[in-house]
């Protein structure tokens, strides 16, 4: 006996359904019927079905006839006397056609299959109420005979590669609910028919290629609850009475269309929305100011979650009635012209995770209230590239959640402030490019530091040794007044690309890279000019051995033995510098840090930064070179006769070195606290050692 719809001619189409299953199949397709065919018509069906799979997987080759076919593989049956209702080949890599037969399955509900065209013949499943076919490998058009899936609720076709038009026989679906085609190729218009969609609340064709006008007849369907056109090409105006069209949306993404025009006025009256999203689109003029006030009673937003009203064109302040909108978790604003100054009220959006308003012309102070002791929960804060002043306030401390802040690109100009540090969740930490002064503070609690930028601002002082114990950051600390030492052995050990340029001084760019055919580790100085080749130095420097409690990790100590003999290698440097080069090389700043340790512990004498070569014509080293530099060195260690005004000479190298004995015996550094009046690191050994 046959199903009367089963002999029509469309069916030959389905034997043209490739439907390769090479990969991960897991499309679902869910069909419902109510005729009754005998069980054997289904046998046969499962049979043809096989006849024309290979399965790589052998998933297949219990369908024998020792077996009830209810027991094989992948099959389950129903209840009573009916036959096949569900197929499931997920992940079963079947390769092959699907045969006709299969629609001869009665009882089907449910099969799960993937890759291909939608089978036209489907249309003949007269009682489907679900079609689930996302996820999988689709292409060509959709079928314009799904138009005669009159029962039809659900029709998901998203992510697949389906292309050409929207069919307008899809209005026949009046019992539709859900539609998805999102993330496929579709092109043209809407049609208008889907205005007869009386029982559609959920309409999603994000991220194709739609063109035309916000499709009119989408204002007929009231019922909707979810609009989705997100990344199209849709464009023009929204209608004034938008709101009041679309009452019950819930949710409503727009965004990245051509869009243009004033935000209606009316979408304050949808009182349930959580979701706006006409974020990359054209609108232009203010943010209705209805938005966020009096809440609750006729909706104003008062339920939204997400707020996503960023690159437009839009203008004047942000409403304090945002306050109001007490859900939001995120609200995004970036890249409009919006002016005036961050709305204090926001303090009562106490869910807020995520502020986003980089790119307007924001002024005015970030507002304490937002930080409070209830602080915000905020995560994220991004208002970079603003006109914002005055610094972080005090604080900023209370926001032990966030993982993100950047106020780079402002006109904050005051003192960066020490409660920052107490941010312990922060990972990514931009300040560039603002006038900040005074120096950098104690930071060094912040472990998980992933981007530290601080570059181009107004920092003075020290570059903080915590900076070194930042694993793989992105330190840049560039174009400062900073000065000093670079604390390079940390950036040798730690980092992968350190950044300390531009007014710092002799110090160019530190790499860590591999060179050569043994890709040895080198350490790379560079400026603009020519980079320096370093061996790398496994061991870091002499003063993470000499003083741990830096902020270096605690190596092992020296012993005596190591302690002389690298007393011996920098000797042998200093001689090999001095007599021995044929124009002699004052190092001009030995110190610890200045001493790197390979891995058999021998020293080697590091940082030429400060190299003075001394002319041929004796000792008359361009002292007027000196003076523009201002005296450099290190104090405590470079010779005190040169902060006189004495010619450079090797002599101070050999001041240096003797210092450095010294504190390699003591392990105290000549400016430790201890050392004042008349107790410095020279008497104080005599005290200790005497004779
Ligand atoms: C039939 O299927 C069963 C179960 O997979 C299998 O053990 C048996 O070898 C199959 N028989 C034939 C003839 O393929
Ligand atoms: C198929 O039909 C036979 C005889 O009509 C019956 O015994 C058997 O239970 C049926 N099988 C199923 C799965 O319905
Ligand atoms: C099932 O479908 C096939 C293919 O269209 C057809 O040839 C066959 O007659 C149908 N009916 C039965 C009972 O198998
Ligand atoms: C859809 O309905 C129209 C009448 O509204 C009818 O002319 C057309 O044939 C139907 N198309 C399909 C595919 O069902
Ligand atoms: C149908 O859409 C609604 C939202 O409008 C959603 O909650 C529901 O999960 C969707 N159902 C299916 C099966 O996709
Ligand atoms: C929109 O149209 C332009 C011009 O035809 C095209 O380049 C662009 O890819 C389209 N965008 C989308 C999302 O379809
Ligand atoms: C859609 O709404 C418009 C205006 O409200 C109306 O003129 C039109 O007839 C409606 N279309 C359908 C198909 O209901
Ligand atoms: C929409 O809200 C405005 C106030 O924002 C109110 O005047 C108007 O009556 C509301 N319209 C409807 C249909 O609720
Ligand atoms: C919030 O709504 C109240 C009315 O309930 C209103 O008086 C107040 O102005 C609104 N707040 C803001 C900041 O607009
Ligand atoms: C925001 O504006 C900046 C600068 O014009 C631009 O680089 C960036 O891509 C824009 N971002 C978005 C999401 O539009
Ligand atoms: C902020 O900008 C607005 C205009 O955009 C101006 O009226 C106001 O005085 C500015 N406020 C501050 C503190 O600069
Ligand atoms: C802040 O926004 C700007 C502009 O979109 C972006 O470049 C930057 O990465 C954002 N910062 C963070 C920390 O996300």
């Amino acid at each position: 006996m046959e199903h009367p719809v089963m002999s029509t001619t469309s069916l030959f189409s389905l034997t043209f359904c490739a439907i390769f299953l090479l990969f991960l199949p897991i499309s679902i397709l869910k069909i419902s019927l109510a005729t009754t065919l005998s069980n054997e018509t289904d046998k046969l069906a499962l049979l043809e079905f096989k006849s024309h799979i290979d399965s790589p997987l052998s998933v297949l080759v219990s369908w024998n006839e020792s077996f009830d076919f209810c027991q094989w593989v992948g099959v389950t049956c129903g209840n009573k006397h009916q036959g096949v209702i569900g197929l499931d080949f997920q992940n079963k890599k079947l390769v092959g056609i699907i045969s006709p037969h299969i629609g001869n399955l009665s009882f089907l509900q449910s099969l799960n299959l993937a890759r291909g065209e939608i089978p036209v013949s489907l249309s003949h499943c007269s009682n489907l109420q679900s079609l689930d076919l996302k996820y999988n490998q689709l292409v060509h058009e959709i079928p314009s005979e799904l138009g005669f899936l009159s029962k039809l609720q659900i029709l998901i076709l998203e992510s697949n590669h389906l292309s050409g038009r929207f069919p307008p026989s899809l209005g026949n679906l009046s019992s539709l609910q859900n539609l998805s085609f999102a993330y496929n190729n579709l092109e043209g218009e809407i049609p208008n028919t889907i205005a007869q969609m009386k029982s559609l609340t959920s309409f999603d064709v994000a991220i194709n290629h739609l063109s035309s006008l916000f499709p009119p007849s989408l204002y007929n369907l009231s019922s909707l609850t979810y609009i989705a056109l997100t990344m199209n090409n849709f464009s023009g105006h929204l209608k004034p009475d938008f709101g009041i069209a679309l009452p019950n949306l819930q949710i409503l993404w727009i965004g990245l269309n051509l869009f243009k025009g004033t935000i209606p006025v009316s979408l304050s009256n949808v009182s349930d929305i959580h979701s706006l999203d006409i974020g990359g689109d054209y609108f232009t003029g203010t943010i209705p100011m209805s938005f966020g006030s009096i809440p609750n009673s006729i909706g104003k937003l008062s339920s939204l979650n997400i707020l996503n009203l960023g690159a437009n064109k839009l203008i004047g302040e942000i409403p304090s009635s945002f306050g109001n909108m007490t859900q939001l978790l995120g609200l995004y604003m970036y890249n409009n012209s919006l002016e005036g100054s961050i709305p204090p009220s926001l303090e009562r959006c106490s869910h807020l995770q995520d502020v986003c308003l980089c790119h307007n012309k924001l002024n005015g102070t970030i507002p304490e209230q937002l930080l409070g002791p209830q602080s915000l929960p905020l995560v994220l804060l991004n208002v970079s590239h603003n006109s914002l002043t005055g610094s972080l306030p005090p604080n900023v401390g209370n926001l032990k959640l966030l993982v993100a802040l950047d106020i780079s690109y402002n006109k904050f100009s005051k003192e960066i402030l020490a409660q920052l540090g107490d941010c312990l969740a922060l990972e990514t930490l931009y300040m560039q490019g603002n006038y900040f002064k005074g120096t950098i503070p104690d930071l060094s609690k912040l472990k998980g530091i992933q981007y530290f930028d601080l570059s181009n601002n107004n920092l003075l002082g020290q570059i903080p040794r915590y900076t070194i114990n930042f694993h793989e950051q992105n330190l840049n600390l560039s174009f400062n007044n900073l000065e000093g030492d670079v604390p390079v052995e940390g950036v040798f050990r730690n980092a992968s690309a350190v950044e300390v340029k531009g007014s710092i001084g002799n110090f160019g760019n530190v790499y860590k890279g591999k060179l050569g055919l043994d890709e040895k580790n080198v350490a790379v100085k560079g400026n603009d000019f020519k980079p320096l080749v370093y061996e790398f130095m496994p061991n870091g420097s002499l003063e993470m051995w000499l003083h741990p409690e830096d902020g270096f990790k605690q190596l092992r100590s020296l012993n005596l033995l190591q302690r002389i003999n690298i007393a011996i290698d920098v000797a042998s440097a200093l001689l090999y510098l001095h007599p021995h080069c044929q124009t002699p090389i004052i190092h001009y700043d030995l110190k610890p840090s200045n001493i790197l340790l390979d891995d058999d512990l021998n020293a080697h004498i590091s940082d030429f930064g400060l190299a003075r070569l001394l002319s041929k014509s004796g000792k008359e080293v361009l002292l007027s070179q000196l003076s523009l530099a201002g005296v450099k060195g290190t104090v405590g260690y470079v010779a005190l006769e040169y902060g006189m005004g004495s010619q450079l000479s090797t002599n101070g190298d050999v001041y240096s070195f003797g210092i450095l004995l010294l504190e390699m015996l003591t392990r105290r550094r000549p400016i430790d606290k201890l050392f004042k009046d008349d107790l410095n690191l020279h008497n104080f050994v005599k005290l200790a050692l005497p004779g």
